[in-house]
């Protein structure tokens, strides 16, 4: 039988990209589900598809910068389900532009969705997963490994999420409870067809990312090893990982270099804005 067969999992942004496909992942190996996104019908919507799997499936509508919501989606998971073994925090939004051209309340936004749309769930699932003994997975991204251009507010959503799950790691050991994060880097999802601007806007036509853009099946599977094996991090891709370091040594002068080269000032801003 699977590791994760039985086990009662909520996912936020579990209706669309790495949220949806974790899944109905998760849902094949025989875990129960809860989704929370703001779109109920494409909730709806994943929820028919685990459950033409033969797996029990609980839409929750929940916007996960209200607090409220996110207490009333981690207690609708438990009562449900009657336990809470898992929850992955995927909801996110992103948004390339230059700092310097950013609107303030756009970039605010950012941070409610990306950090405390990630500290409001787990917070309210801590109680359940100590209980558990189960797993808090957060979804970064490499730019929350490393400054990023034209990253800036989003990269540091994704740092803000790593130090509070890096803390809560050591925190929450001693109660045996897994804390993970998967920080990847492109990945083929809908995601990229709503990436916003420095004024919270969607670019009219997804800007060109300068890395190959990794199938969302490749995310899926670090996501279920760091389940599995309870590992504290993983990377897409991999090999990345001795570049962190190199660059660390380096003072930060190889990514630096190598990251200025990759994404010119000139591709941050949507064509009707340059
Ligand atoms: N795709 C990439 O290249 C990539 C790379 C690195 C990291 N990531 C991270 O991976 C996570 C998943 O992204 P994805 O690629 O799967 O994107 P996606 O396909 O656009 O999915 C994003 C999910 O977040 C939900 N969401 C957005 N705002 C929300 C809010 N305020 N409340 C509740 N749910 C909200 C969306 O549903 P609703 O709109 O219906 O609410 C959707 O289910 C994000 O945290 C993203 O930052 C993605």
């Amino acid at each position: 039988m699977h590791p994760l067969h039985g086990k009662v999992a909520l996912i936020t942004g579990g209706s669309s990209g790495i949220g949806r496909a974790t899944a109905l992942r998760l849902a094949s190996y025989g875990a129960r589900v809860a989704l929370a996104s703001r779109t109920a019908s494409a909730l709806e919507r994943v929820a028919d598809e685990i459950k033409a799997l033969g797996v029990e499936a609980l839409p929750l509508p929940t916007d996960v910068t209200d607090r409220e919501r996110c207490r009333c989606a981690v207690e609708a998971t438990a009562s449900h389900f009657g336990r809470f073994d898992i929850l992955i925090c995927s909801a996110g939004v992103s948004m390339r532009g230059l700092f310097a051209d950013a609107q303030p309340d756009a970039l605010e936004q950012i941070m409610r969705v990306n950090f405390f749309g990630t500290l409001y769930p787990t917070y309210f699932a801590v109680p359940h997963v100590r209980r558990s003994r189960g797993s808090l997975v957060a979804i970064s991204s490499l730019t929350g490994k490393r400054g990023t251009p034209s990253y800036a507010i989003y990269g540091a959503s994704k740092f803000a999420v790593r130090g509070l799950y890096d803390s809560l790691r050591l925190e929450l050991a001693a109660d045996g409870v897994h804390v993970g994060v998967v920080s990847p880097g492109f990945v083929a999802t809908p995601l990229r067809q709503h990436v916003l601007d420095g004024s919270g806007r969607p670019w009219p036509t997804p800007p060109t990312p300068p890395f190959r853009i990794w199938p969302v099946e490749a995310c899926v599977d670090r996501i279920v090893r760091v389940l599995i094996k309870r590992q504290p991090q993983a990377l897409l891709p991999a090999f990345v990982s001795p570049f962190l370091a190199l660059d660390e040594i380096s003072g930060g002068r190889l990514g630096d270099w190598y990251l200025g080269g990759k994404f010119d000032p000139d591709d941050a801003r949507p064509p009707n804005n340059a």
